[in-house]
Formats: structure tokens, sequence, C-alpha cells
């Protein structure tokens, strides 16, 4: 491979990366080693929202490190004085936060904060930040980077983190989209790799952090009458479906670039895919899942753009800082097909987009019907498919569902639909839940890859995506507030996109 040279694994990076703890085993609650956790893009939307809320939540709730610090940083013009940040921090806890930024709590949180300006040419400020924090912590707390950035300075701060030093013993978050495409992807992973070992890379893709998507393992590999109807014998297709209410919300800017596809496709929705689809890991380590999950993406046949419906959302063009000829998409709807043993002949339909009638994330697998129809159904006499699946629906909180067909009360035998649910909300303390964000910080604090995405396994999906990328076919016209454009129902056929309340 050309490029910048790779930093080789260190023994003690490669037996504490074999070492790791599966995040599911024991009952104790692991708690981070020391940190200082460097927040890049400290001034930005995403800290507002999700990180700062979130690690405030981690510190409330006893799972963050004895000792800790959090270094805010930005760019000099955008730089704030301790205070300031500090401030920005409680606006965005009180305004995000699932608890009020007040009491003990905050203040030992608040106190935590503080904040180092860094341009690539001038990283002083971040440096002096960086040590006065360590210094306060004493010992070797561990350094963990968050780079909240827009992609176009990943490569930048990774070289400041490199040629500063401040890189050793370190650790990186990657947020997404993790390239635009493979040549892309693989500059970007070169550009890390010449800095960090990839057992110090943690990719993020926040749907991996939700309590649902955790629960497909769980539902599947914990319980003995899943698992052996999980494949093409019993499972006619795969839904995974993730439409959304809200358009782009002033992020014109972002979204032109990127587009349906880039945003939630080969983020979010192929990484779902890879948990549904995956083969029994022999353990639930990072190594052994990830390898699972990457197979997957092997068996992933070239997207046919014949198979994918790109849709954009009547208005989108007028939106401002939107290109009034723009061909972006807002909205996909796509078949995928695995070439392996289990699941050969099976579609899966992802679909995902913008300014649709309800906000979902919804994984339904419909399973075959009988040999035989035996019995009148009164919801569907009509040769359609019958209702018969798995519904998994992770929206936050979650629930899972059984949807099937039982006989209606009386003297006929006619059958009508029914469904068994198990509602999160309803069954357990919500208290104790972690939202993405927060489960994956506190991974990445623990070192647990598990819920991280691999080079070689993003480096497949945009492989894999190459011909729609080179080849998209014009955007379709939806109206917002539909569920997409008409030409889905076609797409599908004969099954329906089924969401667990509507047929
Ligand atoms: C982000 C995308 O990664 O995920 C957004 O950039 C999208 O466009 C969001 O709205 C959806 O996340 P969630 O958790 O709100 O469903």
């Amino acid at each position: 491979m050309s490029g910048p040279a790779h930093v080789q694994e260190t023994n003690q990076e490669a037996s504490e990366a074999a070492s790791q703890a599966a995040h599911q085993s024991g009952n104790g609650v692991p708690v981070p080693d020391d940190h200082v956790v460097v927040l890049f893009g400290a001034t930005g939307d995403l800290a507002r929202r999700k990180l700062l809320p979130g690690l405030f939540h981690l510190a409330k709730a006893g799972l963050m490190p004895a000792r800790y610090r959090i270094v805010g940083s930005a760019p000099s013009q955008a730089a704030l004085s301790d205070d300031e940040f500090r401030k920005r921090a409680r606006e965005a806890v009180a305004e995000f936060g699932r608890s009020k930024p007040e009491g003990e709590d905050w203040q030992r949180f608040e106190d935590a904060l503080t904040f180092g300006a860094e341009d690539p040419d001038d990283p002083g400020p971040l440096l002096a930040a960086v040590r006065d924090a360590e210094e306060a912590i004493g010992g070797s707390p561990r350094r963990l980077f968050h780079l909240a950035v827009p992609p176009k300075a990943f490569p930048s701060v990774i070289e400041m983190l490199g040629a500063t030093g401040l890189a050793e013993n370190g650790r990186v978050i990657v947020e997404k989209p993790f390239g635009t495409d493979l040549a892309s992807a693989e500059a970007l992973n070169a550009t890390i790799h010449s800095v960090f070992a990839e057992s110090r890379v943690f990719r993020i893709d926040h749907f991996l952090g939700k309590e649902s998507v955790d629960n497909i393992l769980a539902l599947r590999f914990a319980n003995g009458f899943l698992e052996p109807v999980w494949n093409r014998d019993h499972i006619s297709h795969v839904q995974i479906d993730v439409p959304e209410k809200l358009s782009i919300e002033g992020r014109a800017q972002f979204f032109e670039g990127t587009g349906t596809f880039r945003d939630m496709i080969v983020t979010h929705l192929f990484q779902l895919l890879g948990f549904v689809a995956m083969e029994p890991p022999t353990s639930l380590n990072a190594k052994c899942l990830r390898d699972e999950k990457t197979k997957v993406f092997e068996t992933m046949r070239p997207l046919d753009p014949e198979h994918v419906v790109r849709g954009q959302y009547e208005g989108y063009r007028d939106e401002p800082g939107v290109d009034p000829h723009s061909d972006t998409e807002t909205f996909v709807a796509l078949r995928v097909e695995l070439d392996n043993w289990r699941w050969a002949g099976v579609p899966f339909y992802l679909r995902s987009g913008k300014s649709l009638a309800e906000g979902r994330h919804v994984v339904t697998l419909g399973f075959r019907e009988p040999a035989l129809r035996m019995f009148p159904c009164t919801a569907h006499d009509s040769g359609e498919p019958r209702n018969n699946e798995l519904v998994i629906d992770f929206n936050d909180p979650g629930r899972v569902a059984i949807r099937f067909l039982v006989k209606e009360p009386g003297p006929a035998m006619r059958l009508d639909e029914a469904e068994m649910v198990f509602n999160y909300a309803d069954s357990f303390n919500a208290m104790y839940a972690l939202e993405g964000y927060e489960r994956l910080i506190l991974d990445a604090m623990l070192g647990d890859q598990s819920l991280f995405t691999r080079a070689d396994g993003i480096e497949r999906l945009w492989a894999a995506s190459a011909p729609l990328l080179e080849h998209p076919r014009p955007v379709e016209p939806y109206a917002p507030g539909s569920w997409g454009p008409e030409s889905i129902n076609r797409l599908i056929a004969p099954y329906h996109w089924s969401l667990p309340d509507h047929r």
C-alpha cells in the first residue's frame, strides 16, 4: 500500500486489544482508567447536542474515571476561555441533557472542563491545556481524542497529534462520514494509521451504541429459539427502515456534499445489516464480532443502481444553501444481496430519508409462509404474503414484536393478525440505559472496540457501493410527509414496506 508508513502495534497495544473484556461479560460495570478527553469541535453542534450532555450523564451515572479532565478545543478564531467553555457546556446540558446542570455532580463536572485552542501551525495552547490537565490528574492518565470536526479537518488534526507527540498512548474517536468513496476512505485510513495503530482507532457510528442494536446480538445468540430459523430456509426478506421526519434542518452545506446514501446508508444502515446478518461469533470480543461483521460486508454484492431508488423531497432545492439544480438525494431505498450460505436469495431492503411521514428505526424479518395455505384469513385474502414477522424497533428505548396469525374467536376457522410485544420502557428501568454516544464514549475509554467500525469493513462497504456512486440514477421527487417516491413499492414487490403499526 502506498501512502504514509503504518504505525506498528506495540506489544502492549496488541495484548490490550486481545484481552479486552467483552462489553457484555460479567455483572460489574467497568470504570475506565484516569483520562484526559480532548474534544475537538468543542464549540460545534455535535458537542452541544450530544457530546457534552452525554459526558455529563456518564459522570452523573458514576461511569467516568475516578480522575478525568475534558479539554475542549477549536481553531483559535473560535477559542474560548475555560469559563466561557464551562458556560457553553452548562447551556448545552440545560438544553439537551437528561439531568439539569446543578448540584455537586455538576460542580465536579464543570471543574473538570478546560479549553485549549489548536491551529495546525500553532498547537501551543492545546499542548499547554493537556499538560495542565495531566498534571492536575497526576500519574499517567490515558488520552482520548474525539474528532467532532468536519471530515475535511480529520487529516490535519491527526497529523498535528502525531507531530506534537500528543498521540502517544492515546486513542482516537473519528466521527462519520468516514470517506466519501473507496479512494478517500483508504487515504483517510492511511493518514490515521501513520499516527495511530488500528487498535487505538475508534470510528464511531452512534447507531451501534443504541441499546436495541446490542439487543439484536442478545436476541439472536442468547435464545435457543431464534438462531435456528435465522436463515434463508425460514426468512424470505429483511427490511432495515430508518425514515426520518426531520428535514435537513439547515445543514445544507453538509448535506449537499453528502446525501442520504453516504450520511445514513453506508454509515448506519449497512452497519445494522452487518449485525443482523452475521454468523455467530465465537465470542463477543471486539475481534470476533468485527471479523464476523466484515465477513458479511465481503459477501455483499456490488450495488446495482437498478435496485436503488434515489429520492429528493419537493422543496429541497429551495432550502437556503442548496443548489437550485441539485441532484443530491434526501432519500434512498435499495435492495442488497448477500452471497453466502445463510442468506443467498434473501433480499435485504434498506430505506432512509428526510421529511418523511414518521421517524422510526425498525428492523423487520419476514418469515416464509408454511407450505400450504390451509386457512382463510380476514386480513389478507388477496394471495399477498401474509403477516409473519419479527420486528425489532430500536427507537430508544425500543421494543421487539412478533407479528403472526391467530384464529378469530367464533365457529368459523378464520385467521386474523396478532402481535406479541416486548417493550423496554415497561420492562426495565430506563434510568440505566445509555444513549448511543454515551455508550460509545464509555467503550472508547475502556478500549473496547466491539461497537466501532474497522478499516477493512468500511473499505469493503465503499467498494461494494462503487457502481451506485459511479452511475447514480436521477433523483425522483417525493412529497414531504410521504413515505418516499412511488417506485419504492416496485422495488420491494411482492412484499410491502411494513412498519409495526401500519399496513
Ligand atoms: C446522523 C445523520 O448521523 O444521524 C443525521 O448525520 C441523522 O442526518 C441522524 O438525522 C439520525 O440519528 P438518530 O439517532 O437521531 O436517529
